[in-house]
């Protein structure tokens, strides 16, 4: 215990005695009256122009150092595209008014620590589609501008991307000088379990309005996950290994946008943390390989539903005409008012025309290829459905229904 507060102790202390020396050579550089000729290696190799400095794709194997970013203080790069690169490491950058950084698609797999120290307004930071593991990011890497004692926060930090890397989990703290981030996605990382510290990393984030956890092999959520995030709006956490839907989503009622597609939920009831979410406007619940019935209920107290995706669930057979119904103080029922509603590529042998009454505001709508049965139970279909569904302007799909 002893040790290992020593030694992140004495990593902290290295990381600000090292940045100090670095801004004293900037310093000196500045000031000397007799300047080195500014570098122009960036510019050479890749194209700048209006404050964008583009070097995708171009077989860089070594990132920049500092005297070359040194050379683009008198172009004040507002955005700096590295992606595609086979770059295996990232070192600091010298102070410069980056406002996004983009180092995805490459190869990375550590960052020096305090890599982004100099860069008072960075706002976008994709580090996405790299090799980065657990142990090589952590506060450190991420520390903030300089101020008197230490690392602050970055100001105008508001989307991160860790996307696509090789993360099992988050460092303690690993965001601690971004509080204000807006978008976190971690989707496409083996996280499998979030544990403490990993939720207590995300948690810390209270602003964040999209965070996203697709396919990160993920059983469950951990309750508190979504407590401090009072304006989180959209949550994807599809493609995951949920077999019920997440009763952490109780947490977080601000949420206008859901994706659960590709989870093996096998049936959607009633009084599931799904009717707690009174603000949700999009849904997406497509894709769910072992899908079989949705009751009555099962999305009820959506009010503010616009959008519904329940669609390519090969075994969704019994889906309750009632599915979308809630009740009011008087006892009447309520549905949301879709504009668009998918329910194709099914296994549904009908629809029921008591869903007709909520079509008022519908423009777009699919609900072919599911097997339906040819009896008058469906004949609304014919009557009714097909030619509403042709006159509805906007892209409806009435091919391949059988
Ligand atoms: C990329 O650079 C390496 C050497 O740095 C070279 O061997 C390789 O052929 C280059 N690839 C392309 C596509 O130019
Ligand atoms: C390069 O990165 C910048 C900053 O992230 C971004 O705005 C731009 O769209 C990227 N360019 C391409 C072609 O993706
Ligand atoms: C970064 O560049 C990639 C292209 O390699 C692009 O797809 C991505 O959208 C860019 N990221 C941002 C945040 O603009
Ligand atoms: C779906 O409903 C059918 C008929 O009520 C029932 O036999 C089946 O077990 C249910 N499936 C699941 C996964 O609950
Ligand atoms: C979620 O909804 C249920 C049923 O409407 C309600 O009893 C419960 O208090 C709600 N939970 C939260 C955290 O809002
Ligand atoms: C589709 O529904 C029929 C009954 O309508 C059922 O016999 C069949 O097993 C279902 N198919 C799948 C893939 O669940
Ligand atoms: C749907 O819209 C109608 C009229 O546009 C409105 O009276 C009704 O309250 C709305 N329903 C919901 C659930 O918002
Ligand atoms: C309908 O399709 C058009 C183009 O075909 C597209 O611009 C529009 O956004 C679509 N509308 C909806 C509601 O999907």
């Amino acid at each position: 215990m002893v040790s290992c507060q020593f030694l992140s102790f004495s990593a902290f202390f290295v990381l600000l005695f090292g940045v100090k020396i670095s801004v004293t050579q900037v310093d000196v550089g500045t000031e000397t009256t007799s300047p080195e000729p500014l570098s122009t290696a960036i510019c050479t190799t890749c194209s700048c122009a209006d404050g964008v400095v583009n070097c995708m794709n171009l077989n860089l194997t070594v990132f920049f150092e500092i005297p070359d970013w040194d050379g683009l203080r008198d172009f004040q790069p507002l955005s700096v595209n590295l992606s595609q690169n086979p770059i295996t490491h990232v070192t600091r950058i010298s102070k410069l008014p980056i406002r996004e950084l983009n180092l995805s698609n490459c190869d990375i797999q550590t960052l020096e620590d305090g890599s982004f120290v100099y860069l008072e307004d960075l706002a976008v930071l994709d580090l996405s589609n790299n090799k980065i593991s657990t142990s090589a990011i952590n506060k450190k890497v991420f520390a903030g501008p300089l101020g008197l004692i230490g690392p602050v926060n970055f100001k105008n930090m508001q989307y991160l991307s860790l996307a696509n890397n090789d993360l099992h989990s988050l460092a303690q703290d690993l965001f601690l000088f971004m509080p204000d981030l807006l978008h976190l996605d971690l989707s496409d990382n083996p996280l499998a379990f979030i544990d403490q510290v990993t939720m207590g990393a995300i948690s810390d984030l209270k602003y964040l309005k999209e965070l996203k956890l697709s396919n990160c092999e993920l059983e469950t959520l951990p309750d508190g996950l979504l407590r401090r995030q009072r304006k989180l709006r959209r949550l994807d956490i599809s493609n995951n290994r949920f077999t019920t839907i997440p009763s952490v989503l109780k947490e977080a009622p601000s949420l206008t946008y859901l994706n659960l597609d590709r989870t093996p939920i096998q049936t959607l009831d009633s009084n599931t943390a799904l009717c707690n979410l009174t603000k949700l406007q999009e849904l997406s619940l497509s894709r769910l390989s072992r899908l079989q019935n949705v009751s009555a209920g099962a999305l009820a107290g959506l009010g503010d539903l616009t959008i519904l995706r329940m669609n390519y669930n090969p075994r969704l057979t019994n889906l309750d005409p009632d599915f979308l119904v809630s009740k009011n103080e008087d006892d009447e029922e309520v549905w949301p008012n879709l504009s668009e509603l998918y329910l194709n590529n099914n296994n549904l042998s009908s629809i029921d025309s008591a869903i007709i009454d909520n079509w008022k505001e519908l423009v777009a709508a699919d609900f072919s290829t599911n097997p339906y049965v040819c009896d008058c139970k469906n004949q609304w279909v014919v009557d009714v459905l097909v030619p509403l569904l042709i006159t509805m302007s906007a892209n409806s799909s009435i091919n391949n229904m059988v």
